[in-house]
């Protein structure tokens, strides 16, 4: 076999689980980047990749994304939502709003939540289960420190989050989640792959425990610092059922590299 023909690395489908490839476009995206979205829609509506993908934009963006997206594969989610459906929260945005927007799904509890707004993770699963009063695919991400890593504490401090904020109603179709070490976050850096897949072991270990067959079916991203260049084999390690994609999936060419893991 030479070279070019060599198969490409399995990466996990396995389970019956179908990956996600999400991309978290945090406070960045003005009008002018929806040729960005809407290259990827092509893309992927040309060559279907053996998993689901979802761009997270700014909310400012949702509904001329739900648009664009309409009739495709692209599937739209928010950032953050507010616990509540409606009512007196000056510049928040409902789970519910976000549904009527064209959302699918939203990210809870990311660590820039946490760190800028000091989200604690009873706020999260707040948040998570008005996603799901929504319907809305709750999206709950949790990761260590750097120093927390360097303590010897990940797997506690991912325990404790999950413990607290996924809440009691999560199934496997309602619920995503993204283990996100904070460190690794924007930095370039991921840990290593036995360290990924330590982690992801220990969250689907957790999930199935406390869902049964439900836990052992929900979704569990790896984010932080995914590249086209290394999405392959991190989307390999067994239990990473996709990726939570920050700056990678701002460009429609770099999105579509990592999407491309997964064949699209
Ligand atoms: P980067 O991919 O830019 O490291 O961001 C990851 C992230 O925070 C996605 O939610």
């Amino acid at each position: 076999m030479t070279e070019a023909k060599k198969p490409a690395a399995t990466v996990n489908a396995g389970a019956g689980i179908r990956p996600l490839v999400a991309g978290n476009w945090k406070m960045n995206g003005l009008q002018a980047a929806l040729g960005e979205a809407i290259a990827v829609r092509d893309a992927i509506l040309a060559s279907p990749p053996k998993a689901d993908v979802m761009l997270c934009p700014p909310a400012t963006l949702t509904m001329v994304l739900a648009e664009i997206a309409k009739g495709g594969l692209l599937q739209l989610g928010g950032q953050d939502c507010h616990s509540n459906a409606s009512g007196a929260h000056t510049g928040d945005v409902s789970a519910e709003m976000l549904r009527d927007a064209g959302a699918t799904a939203v990210i809870v509890g990311h660590s820039e939540r946490r760190t800028d707004h000091g989200e604690c993770d009873r706020d999260i699963r707040a948040k998570a289960s008005a996603a799901h009063r929504a319907g809305l695919v709750a999206i709950v991400c949790v990761g260590e420190t750097a120093g927390e890593r360097a303590a010897g504490l990940t797997l506690q401090v991912v325990a404790r989050q999950l413990a607290g904020a996924v809440p009691d109603e999560a199934t496997a179709a309602s619920t995503v989640v993204a283990y996100e070490p904070v460190w690794a976050i924007g930095t370039g850096l991921t840990p290593t792959l036995a360290d990924v897949a330590e982690v992801h072991g220990a969250i689907r270990k957790a999930l199935a425990a406390r869902f049964g067959g439900e836990g052992e079916r929900m979704r569990i991203l790896y984010g932080g610092s995914v590249k086209p260049q290394n999405a392959r084999e991190l989307m390999a390690v067994p239990n990473v059922d996709g990726a939570l994609v920050g700056g990678a999936s701002l460009k429609a060419s770099d999105f579509l590299g990592i999407i491309a893991a997964y064949g699209g």
